[in-house]
């Protein structure tokens, strides 16, 4: 059964588990010698291109970028045609889509000949969720995903993508998550990506002000007010989420030697002030480290299927 990654929800605990572990491990080996990997970006990114380009080429395999403009996803012909086309000649076809449902297509169209992983949809960011857990295992539990269960975490400010993707792995170890969002831009349960449905892990708590949310917490974590496809929504969400600003004042509401998540971009100065992000309670870097961890951990699980 060809395996695909777009989701965490969709994900057992056991693949969960095994993805963790062959992240970490060393990367000279062959799990895709000789094989292709098609990158298709219909949005801009810099660490989860380079992160999964570098990667692929750690594992043997060769990466192939394909920009929005060359492609046209359901523009110059119809994403199934694209999957079918790509099927032919790669193993996998990781990409980043405006349409969390073009995954869907895409797989009954290539009857499951090939893999696909989410680098990034309007539903869920699964691969950056996975490096979150990995830098949190790396500072609270000497690597042990295990050892996050009762971690305090809140998500302050728009509840993205990345949030949902996020809620759902911490929850699944059992961490307690407080997302602390205006009503407008708070989690709303369903979808594919639902961290309201996670059940037997750590707890969800959803508040309406940042400093409930941070209040004695171990880790605090923020995302952009303005994520890719909403920019004209920019003043508004400015002005809604002004008060949701991750600044040393926020942080001092947080339990002592708690540390500071960001997926990046970040835009200093909106979500995230440079005394923050520029802190020792900073992790943004070892982030930007493990997605390069987690990529391998997803293509080496995709891989062992075989
Ligand atoms: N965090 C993240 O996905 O960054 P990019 O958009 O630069 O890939
Ligand atoms: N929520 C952001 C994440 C960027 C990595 C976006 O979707 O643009």
């Amino acid at each position: 059964m060809t395996r695909h990654f777009t989701t965490i929800a969709e994900t057992s605990d056991d693949d969960l588990r095994r993805i963790y572990h062959v992240a970490l491990g060393a990367f000279d080996d062959t799990t895709l010698a000789g094989q292709g990997v098609a990158l298709v970006f219909e949005r801009p990114s810099l660490r989860t291109r380079a992160a999964s380009s570098t990667a692929v080429s750690e594992l043997g395999g060769f990466a192939t970028f394909f920009s929005d403009e060359e492609i046209g996803l359901d523009h110059r012909e119809s994403a199934e045609d694209v999957g079918r086309t790509l099927a032919e000649m790669y193993a996998i076809c990781a990409a980043r889509v405006r349409h969390h449902e073009i995954f869907a297509r895409m797989i009954a169209a290539t009857g499951d000949r090939l893999s696909l992983i989410n680098l990034l949809s309007d539903v869920a960011h699964p691969t950056q969720a996975v490096a979150d857990v990995l830098t949190l295992a790396e500072h609270f539990s000497s690597g042990d995903v295990a050892g996050l269960a009762g971690l305090r975490v809140a998500y302050v400010g728009d509840a993205t993508n990345v949030t949902r993707s996020l809620c759902v792995a911490l929850l699944r170890l059992g961490a307690h998550v407080t997302v602390g969002a205006p009503e407008n831009y708070q989690l709303v349960a369903g979808g594919l990506e639902d961290p309201t449905t996670v059940r037997g892990g750590g707890a969800l708590r959803l508040v309406d002000a940042a400093s409930d949310a941070v209040r004695g917490v171990d880790v605090v974590y923020t995302d952009a007010w303005v994520s890719m496809g909403v920019e004209d929504e920019t003043a508004q969400r400015r002005r809604d989420l002004a008060s949701f600003r991750v600044n040393s004042d926020l942080m001092a509401e947080a339990a002592p030697g708690a540390v500071l998540l960001h997926c990046l971009p970040a835009h200093r100065g909106d979500e995230i002030t440079d005394e923050v992000l520029d802190s020792p309670s900073s992790l943004v870097w070892r982030q930007v480290f493990h997605r390069r961890s987690a990529m391998r951990g997803v293509l080496r699980w995709i891989k062992e299927d075989e």
